[in-house]
Formats: structure tokens, sequence, C-alpha cells
């Protein structure tokens, strides 16, 4: 699952990147299988495990979801662009790749704020096809605006966009500011635009208790939360079935996904009206 692509961790970090402190996006390639993370995350990363045994088929299904939410997207939706928020580090079949391989033609926007993800960008941004655009945002999500003002050079915000938030606002410190930062999102789209998002739940007491190691370690905190609060972020919009799920059951039959073994995240599909 290693992106052999993608080159090792810089030897010597650049001064924005700090391998002193875990951070999400390199605990989350760590369970992913892939190599780009510091001894820091892998440490973090085993200690989770270690709470939590269940998190690394969480990080490895996790891709399995989204990679059936933009083949969905693609094909049966015709959506041609992604604004995917939270992008993470390069691994298996990002969503570019997977988007394009349905359709030549689609534009791709990521955006996040790790400073390692923005350094791999160019390894994100390889295999784009010639009729396509994939293009980085190095943004912050709580600052929805520019966000959506950087994404206006690729993206045509006249014709639908999918919106992708994908294990990434379990980081929002409070559920009001998670509906919010998404609802300003959704705003900027037109109808027929699409909300995918998934994220860790508080269905489960060793998940909970990972995440409250993981803030302990002086790491940006993720926060489980309720089914309820993740179906917030889907009012005024029409989900698609199966509804809000735990990800390994959403459109399973699209693709071969192998064994599938619990998890704790919930995710699902909405259309603009
Ligand atoms: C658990 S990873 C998920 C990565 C990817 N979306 C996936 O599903 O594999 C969470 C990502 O959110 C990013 N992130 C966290 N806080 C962020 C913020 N305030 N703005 C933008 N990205 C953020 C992290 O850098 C990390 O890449």
């Amino acid at each position: 699952m290693a992106d052999e692509r993608s080159p090792d961790p810089p030897s010597e970090p650049t001064s924005k990147i700090n391998s002193s402190v875990p951070h999400s996006a390199r605990i989350w390639n760590y369970w992913m299988g892939g190599k780009d993370n510091y001894p820091v995350d892998r440490e973090a990363g085993d200690a989770g495990a270690a709470v939590y045994p269940g998190i690394v088929t969480s990080a490895k299904q996790s891709r399995q979801f989204l990679i059936r939410v933009v083949r969905f997207l693609a094909g049966e939706a015709g959506i041609r662009q992604f604004l995917d928020i939270g992008t993470g580090l390069p691994t298996m079949q990002n969503t570019h790749e997977v988007a394009q391989q349905v359709a030549p033609e689609s534009r791709i926007v990521y955006v996040d704020n790790d400073p390692l993800v923005l350094a791999h960008a160019r390894a994100l941004l390889v295999n784009t096809t010639p009729e396509g655009v994939t293009s980085y945002v190095d943004a912050d999500f709580h600052d929805p605006d520019l966000i959506i003002a950087e994404a206006r050079n690729v993206l045509n915000f006249t014709q639908p966009v999918a919106v992708m938030f994908m294990g990434v606002l379990g980081h929002v410190a409070d559920v009001g500011e998670m509906q919010s930062i998404v609802a300003r999102v959704m705003a900027a789209v037109p109808s027929g635009s699409y909300l995918a998002m998934y994220d860790g739940t508080d269905t489960n007491k060793a998940f909970v208790e990972l995440c409250e190691n993981y803030a302990a370690t002086g790491g940006v905190p993720y926060i489980p939360r309720s089914i309820e609060q993740i179906g917030r972020c889907f009012e005024g919009l029409e989900v698609v079935d199966p509804g809000l799920v735990l990800i390994t059951q959403w459109r399973l039959d699209t693709v071969e996904v192998g064994k599938i073994e619990p998890t704790d995240q919930y995710g699902a599909v909405a259309r603009k009206p």
C-alpha cells in the first residue's frame, strides 16, 4: 500500500515541518502502510494501535471508501470537478487518479495545511491525465473563503463540484464550527454539487481513548463525534443511498474490497438540491 513514487520524508526537515510532534497526516499515512512519516508519528501510531487495533483497518478501509465514493461521483453522478479538503499524504489511488480513470477530463483541487503534505504535493500531482487538471492549495479549512478563492483558479463554480471532507473534520474543535465550515463551502457550489465525508465516531470506547491519548501528545486533537453530529453536516442536502452508514457498508457492491473488518467510521454522500 506504500506509494513507491513518493520520496522519503526529508532527512533534514524544513523549518515548517515539525518532526518532534506527531501529525495526523503522517500517522494516517503510517497506518495506511505508507512511509512518509517520522519516528514520532510511528510511536504515536503504534501507541494508538495498541489501544485500538481496529484503527489500522479503519485507515485502510477509509481509502476503499474514498475510491468507491469517487467512482460513484465521477460515474453515476457525472461529476467532473473535485475539491478534496484535508487531502493527506499521497498514497495508493488518490482522488484524481480514481476520478480520471472514470473521466480523464476531471479537474481536482487538493487542500491541506500540513507542511509535509505540501512538500509531497509534487508526488501527489503525478499521473494526471493530459485532459485533466490536478492542483494543490496550501490552506487551513478554518478559512473556507480562502479555499474557495484559490479553487476558483482551477474549478468553474457555475458547474457542480464534489466537496470532500474525508476523515478531517474531527480536527475541528467545535461541532457548530464544523457544520459552519461545511455549510460555507457548500454555499459556494451550485445545485447538483455533492458533499462526501466520513469521520471517526464515539461509538467505540477504545477509539475515543486513542483520540484522548493522541491529544496528550501535542498533536492537533481529533474529536470523535456522534453519528447524529456527523449527520448535521448533511442538513439541507439529499443524502444518497444507503445514507450515513459505516464506511465499510457504503455501496460495497461497486468494487471488490476484500475481507471487511469492523471500523467506527461513518460516512455519506449527499447532493445539493
Ligand atoms: C486523517 S487524515 C485524512 C487524509 C485523507 N483525507 C484520507 O481520507 O486518507 C486528516 C488530514 O486532514 C488534514 N488537516 C487537519 N487539519 C487541517 C486543517 N485545519 N486544514 C486543512 N487540512 C487539515 C491533515 O493534515 C491530514 O492530512
